[in-house]
């Protein structure tokens, strides 16, 4: 939301209403849920992969699919101090 309402965000111009309103919806339930869950050893996280050379990321994105995938491995390993509620890509919290 943050990125695609910003014009210098270098995501601004894709605008692909279905696709980009349901991960909205996606990142909005993330916070809900995490905090509905906040006291128990669950955590609710949104991981963005990066730009990965999939079916859907096409041939010319940066990423390989061995390094989309750390992002969402790293998160699946955190501990029960780790974070709830939070959007990362590599370690680093990302705006909603
Ligand atoms: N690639 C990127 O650059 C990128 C960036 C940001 C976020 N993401 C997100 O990462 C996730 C995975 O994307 P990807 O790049 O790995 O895409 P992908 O290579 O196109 O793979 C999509 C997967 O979803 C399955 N699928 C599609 N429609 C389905 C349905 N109706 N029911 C069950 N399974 C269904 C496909 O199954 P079949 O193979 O059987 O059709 C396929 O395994 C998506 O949520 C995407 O939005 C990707």
């Amino acid at each position: 939301m943050t990125l695609h309402a910003d014009p210098k965000s270098p995501i601004y111009n894709y605008k692909v209403a279905a696709y980009n309103v349901s991960k909205s919806a996606v990142n909005a339930y993330t916070v809900q849920l995490a905090w509905e869950l906040r006291d128990s050893t669950i955590k609710v996280n949104a991981v963005h992969p990066g730009h990965v050379k999939t079916d859907m990321g096409g041939a010319a994105a940066p990423m390989e699919i061995v390094d989309g995938a750390k992002s969402s491995v790293a998160m699946a390993l955190i501990g029960g101090d780790g974070p709830n509620g939070s959007y990362t890509h590599m370690g680093k919290t990302l705006p909603w």
